[in-house]
């Protein structure tokens, strides 16, 4: 079981999930932060840290919406690994109350 970030995250990238993840498992893109499963160890911290609530545990994640874990898998395998937290994306404010931006996700 892990933890999965879905696009709620895309262009916000508020990143206070990297300050409290005990085991640095939080991935970097250029609008996006992923979680890689086999590195997750389930402890939930990060989850109500979000300001957008980007961050789900794979098993509250509805049918229709399992695609985001196997998105969390497959990037994490090609994006750097992120320990620190940075400033969130230039957008962030704008963008922090849409939900579906999948569309907008720069791989
Ligand atoms: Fe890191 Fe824990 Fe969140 Fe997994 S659940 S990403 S280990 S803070
Ligand atoms: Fe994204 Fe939320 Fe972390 S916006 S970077 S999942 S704090």
């Amino acid at each position: 079981m892990t933890y999965i970030v879905k696009d709620e995250c895309i262009k916000c990238k508020f990143m206070d999930c990297v300050e409290v993840c005990p085991v640095d498992c939080f991935y970097e893109g250029e609008n996006m932060l992923v979680i890689h499963p086999d590195e997750c160890i389930d402890c939930g911290v990060c989850e109500p840290e979000c300001p957008v609530d980007a961050i789900y545990a794979e098993y509250d994640l509805p049918e229709e919406m399992l695609h985001f874990t196997e998105l969390n898998a497959e990037l994490s395998q090609e994006w750097e690994v992120i320990d620190a937290q940075e400033d969130p994306d230039p957008d962030a404010e704008e963008y922090s109350t849409i939900t579906e931006k999948l569309h907008l996700l720069e791989r």
